[in-house]
């Protein structure tokens, strides 16, 4: 339809069929069984509402959704959106989002979701509620895992490549989805890390280290944008007038649809700033909210609103029209069932492109925390696979709702194709009490697969590793250990596994540990104890067999940190790009005890951000700027000479990092400004150019505007953010 039409629509439209399109219900209003994501609660809605329903959220299956689009297309004239959690891959799983930034690659992303798209979308997808690029500096979080991780400048990277990956090119060539950009705003900056807790900092942080992600969705072109449950400046995203309309639509211009998150209108009343669900609707309406999920609120009180004048038409049909306008887009009112087929779904599912990918995804993002001289592991070496993940389905994290278990690999299974000599044991549980963990709706049947009693498991287990040449542990959270709802105070290893770990290891020759988590972990109480460390995430459906390419040297590790490992959860937050502050630790010009520091730990984290170790070493020689002032419309190249040291062909993740030395706000002790992955063979090397812009120097004064002061800047090039290596430059 061409925007005539689609007006002349509008204006057709019923009141009821209007209200209708701002309301999203769950599959048990079209007669399906799915499990929601949230809290269940009758809605108290009236029939007509679901006739004229707007949009069905996560529900999907080619069948299921033709059927209900069908039985729709009776009563209603306008089609339904569906729209589903489709957050690191479909049927095929990919590494999580936060994994798949550690390989610094924004095309590798990008890839991982078009061949998502390709699988979700003739299974029935419409819209997907992703990426999710909230800024996450605090390791208690459990949603740290779905996003990018600490920094504004890569989770913008990932933004802008998921969106493209799930939107593609939006012609005949290929399926593609919208993609909806969570959560806005600010979400990954709860209090204390505790779930749904409030946000608070100032309009200057905000806006320069939170914003930034979701404008750069925005700027990629996502249709839509998801509003956070927390609050900013003590309003509710979801009722935030600054963040929704003077930010999302005034300033960036954003003319997509704004859904709320799940039940997050009815939820300002307990926060506290709407009495009752039409006041909630209200203030909804007001800020600019198009679809409410899964609340009565829009679909009973939006009329009344409108009867008593305090709502006009206008405002409806302004939220209405973005709606149609989605759905237009996406041709559903020539073809109400466009690209969706039961043939086409299956066939794509798991197809050997999309696996193939997944594998090489995950070796990309696992990284390489410690290695004591012990890997990469011969065939032949005797090998004792032990520990709760061994032999475990549950790789793939919370959020891949709709991943299909039955066809995840098994560390077990990969070990036994590669290795000559392999035995496993499960020997212990994921966690011994989990009566605190609740559910998770669409994620069941978490099973390590232990049996036997505990005696009985550590005997078996220490005889292999007496057997064994190289103990490899498996060992992590429990999946509903992260992700939403997923919030944890403690973030070592479940206690049980680490007393099962330091049982066997008296009787291992060599020991390596795989990790499995969503959380940034705590792994000082025992990472001494053993030779090597890799931390592989939640890596997806083929991450047993990446693993295995790495144990085995077929790939040589690169996977770089994204986020900060503390020591201790006392640290968090913690991230790399703080600021100085007056008593800053290494150069204060006190000493002693009045400077900023604990008195029992390091200030730094135990493994930082942009962290990783390869089978390589690398040796980077000092940096050569081709002038040392620049001004207005000149660059710098700055040049560095790295050398791979080793017999071993390997990849570096070249980073460039920049200090403004004194400014008229505060400024970080670095940020990341630019990166290159660089393949060098053994012994090769090559220079690395970057060029230094003058809008790399750009910051956020006072007022909120973005300027670039003249004075003098730092320039870091170097393997991880605790670089040294530096040189100067002036800014005219
Ligand atoms: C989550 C969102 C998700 C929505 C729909 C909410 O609980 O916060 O990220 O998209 O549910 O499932």
């Amino acid at each position: 339809m061409n925007t005539i039409e689609l007006k002349e629509l509008l204006h057709s439209m019923s009141m009821q069929e209007k209200i209708g399109q701002l309301v999203q219900l769950s599959g048990d209003f079209f007669g399906t069984d799915e499990v929601s994501t949230g809290p269940a609660a009758k809605l108290g809605i009236e029939d007509w509402v679901s006739t004229h329903a707007g949009s069905v959220l996560n529900v999907m299956g080619a069948k299921k959704v033709l059927d209900i689009q069908k039985r729709h297309m009776e009563k209603s004239r306008i089609p339904l959106l569906f729209m589903a959690d489709i957050v690191y891959g479909y049927k095929t799983v990919y590494p999580m989002p936060l994994a798949l930034a550690c390989g610094w690659d924004p095309d590798m992303v990008e890839t991982c979701f078009r061949y998502t798209a390709k699988e979700a979308v003739p299974d029935g997808a419409h819209v997907t509620f992703a990426p999710m690029v909230d800024v996450s500096r605090d390791a208690r979080w459990g949603r740290g895992m779905e996003s990018p991780g600490e920094d504004p400048y890569i989770n913008g990277l990932f933004a802008k490549a998921a969106v493209k990956g799930f939107q593609g090119k939006q012609d005949e060539s290929e399926p593609w989805m919208a993609a909806c950009v969570k959560h806005f705003a600010g979400y990954g900056a709860v209090e204390a890390g505790r779930e749904y807790n409030t946000v608070d900092m100032s309009r200057w942080r905000m806006t320069q280290e939170y914003l930034p992600p979701y404008k750069a969705a925005i700027e990629a072109g996502a249709k839509m944008v998801m509003t956070s449950f927390n609050t900013i400046e003590g309003i509710p995203a979801t009722a935030n007038q600054w963040l929704m309309k003077d930010i999302l639509r005034d300033t960036w211009g954003f003319d997509g649809v704004l859904i709320t998150d799940y039940a997050a209108i009815q939820e300002l009343i307990a926060h506290g700033v709407a009495q009752d669900d039409k006041e909630a609707a209200y203030l909804a309406m007001e800020a600019g909210v198009d679809i409410d999920m899964k609340t009565p609120c829009y679909a009973n009180e939006l009329i009344p609103l409108m009867e008593e004048g305090k709502l006009s038409q206008e405002k409806i049909d302004e939220a209405v029209f973005r709606i149609l306008s989605l759905k237009n887009d996406l041709g559903l009112f020539e073809d109400p069932y466009k690209g969706i087929s039961e043939e086409k779904a299956k066939e794509e599912a798991n197809a050997s492109t999309h696996r193939d990918y997944a594998r090489y995804a995950a070796t990309q993002s696992m990284v390489l925390l410690k290695n004591n001289q012990v890997l990469p592991l011969k065939k032949e070496t005797k090998i004792a696979l032990i520990g709760p993940y061994a032999d475990s389905k549950d790789l793939t994290g919370l959020w891949a709702v709709y991943g299909d278990k039955s066809k995840v690999v098994t560390l077990k299974t990969a070990f036994e194709e590669v290795f000559e000599h392999v035995q496993t044991e499960i020997g212990c549980d994921y966690l011994e009490d989990t009566s605190t963990l609740g559910d998770f709706g669409m994620i069941m049947n978490i099973n390590s697969g232990v049996q036997g009693t505990k005696e009985e498991n550590l005997k078996k287990a220490i005889e292999l590793a007496k057997w064994a040449d190289v103990v490899v542990f498996a060992l992590g959270e429990h999946v509903l250990q992260s992700g939403e709802s997923g919030s944890r105070t403690d973030l070592t290893l479940p206690e049980n596994q680490v007393e099962f770990m330091k049982q066997i290891l008296p009787y291992t020759k060599k020991s390596v540990v795989l990790l499995f988590n969503g959380h940034p972990l705590v792994v000082t109480n025992w990472i001494d104890e053993v030779d090597a460390v890799m931390e592989c995430w939640y890596p997806g459906s083929e991450g047993p067999h990446a693993i295995v390419d790495i144990l085995v040297g077929n790939v040589n590790p690169s996977g770089r940190l994204t986020v900060s490992l503390p020591y201790t959860v006392g640290q968090c937050p913690i991230y790399y790009a703080a600021f100085n502050t007056g008593r800053p630790m290494a150069t204060s010009i006190h000493s002693g005890r009045f400077v900023s520091r604990y008195l029992d730990c390091p200030n730094e984290p135990l493994f930082g951000f942009g962290y990783g170790l390869s089978y390589h070493t690398c040796s980077y020689g000092n940096i050569e700027l081709s002038t040392n002032t620049f001004t207005k419309d000149e660059r710098i190249l700055a040049k560095i000479k790295i050398e791979n040291t080793s017999d071993v062909k390997g990849e570096e993740v070249v980073q460039l990092y920049l200090r403004d030395i004194a400014a008229s706000v505060v400024r970080p002790v670095k940020e990341l400004k630019d990166f290159k992955k660089v393949e060098l063979n053994p012994h090769e090397t090559k220079e690395i150019v970057f060029e230094i812009k003058p809008e790399m120097c750009a910051f956020m004064n006072q007022r909120l505007e973005t300027v670039i002061e003249p004075g003098e800047f730092e320039v870091y090039i170097g393997p991880n953010a605790t670089t040294l290596n530096k040189a100067i430059f002036r800014y005219k």
